[in-house]
């Protein structure tokens, strides 16, 4: 073992090159077999390492932190970092990066994909074709409802939800609505026809919502009876953001008595767990947190991650901080 090169974690399994690419810079411990730590093991795991690549599955909190005072950067291989908790980091000076940009149009890809399997209702008639119930041709055979030229509501209009908007105004002539917590530049709002209007107007108007808003404190069940409450008989739901912004008890019931026409769900609130709720009933897909899952897209993630592992403990600039103010300390 090298004294002088720094120590780092690698938290999960990733890209074989990654690992190596690191190894060319720090002595690494990896996770090959792709073990889940638990918090004490994780803790464990990170004493004397001054660096750590993790997922969106590990959480790094004060405790964590406190325990590892040596510990100088946590790289997430996510986009999302509600996993890191950054006032502690800030307190203490640790330096978090996330990789944003690199998977937007992927994750976009997989959300418009995701809501036009609601409207159009794919897995549900996969399902009943897969069952061998498929017996003859009928004029309302799974009807749906049309994505072209409707109006796709956004609920967080980051660089994804643009990308979704764009997707839908461009492609498919929707009429595009949205709330955030700022409203968008003219000349951002311009090239997608997008109006910002209040949530509850947001909630009343989709024929097709989307969330795409960061989970934090004020995120959470953001999406509740309440608001379900509010919305058309004949709209989808789709949420490609984080598991807690929807209260997934109050859609499984909403989906049931058809408060709502359907859904699609990446993410869910203790994943992997799936409330059971939502299992039972047939207008709702389900994946498994893969809306950034391409080759090519996870590649780019676990390289932009490595770059800012690499940068930060090697005296270098890392190009996604997420708490950039520590550096300048
Ligand atoms: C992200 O990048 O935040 C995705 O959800 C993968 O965790």
């Amino acid at each position: 073992m090298d004294a002088e090169r720094p120590r780092v974690l690698v938290a999960r399994a990733v890209f074989p090159e990654t690992v190596e690419r690191l190894r060319a810079h720090f002595e690494v411990e990896d996770n090959p077999g792709d073990v889940l730590f638990t918090k004490a093991q994780l803790t464990e795991r990170l004493r004397g390492k001054a660096g750590a690549f993790t997922t969106g599955s590990e959480r790094v909190d004060a405790q964590v932190l406190d325990a590892n005072p040596q510990l100088r950067v946590v790289a997430n291989m996510a986009v999302g970092y509600n996993n890191l908790d950054i006032d502690a980091f800030n307190t203490r000076g640790v330096l978090a990066t996330n990789t944003p940009d690199v998977l937007t149009e992927t994750t976009a890809d997989f959300g418009f994909a995701l809501m036009m399997a609601a409207a159009r209702r794919m897995a549900e008639s996969e399902h009943f074709l897969r069952r061998g119930e498929w017996t003859r041709w009928r004029y309302d055979m799974f009807t749906g409802s049309d994505v072209h030229g409707a109006t796709l509501g956004i609920l967080g209009m980051g660089r994804i939800g643009q990308a979704i908007a764009r997707r839908g105004a461009l492609g498919f002539g929707m009429r595009v609505i949205y709330h955030n917590r700022s409203r968008l530049a003219p000349e951002q709002e311009a090239p997608l026809g997008a109006h910002y209007v209040d949530k509850a107007t947001l909630l009343r108007e989709s024929d097709h919502l989307v969330l795409v808003l960061p989970y934090t404190a004020q995120s959470h069940h953001a999406i509740g009876a309440a608001e379900l409450a509010l919305m058309k008989s004949t709209a989808t739901l789709t949420n490609v953001a984080r598991g807690g912004i929807v209260d997934d008890v109050a859609l499984g019931q909403a989906l049931r008595e058809r408060r709502i026409a359907a859904a699609a769900l990446d993410v869910f609130e203790g994943e992997p767990a799936v409330h059971p709720g939502l299992l039972e009933v047939p207008n709702v897909v389900l994946t498994p947190h893969i809306a950034s899952a391409t080759v090519a897209t996870r590649r780019r993630m676990a390289e932009l991650a490595a770059d800012n592992l690499i940068a930060a403990l090697t005296g270098g600039v890392p190009p996604t901080p997420v708490n950039p103010q520590v550096l300048r300390r």
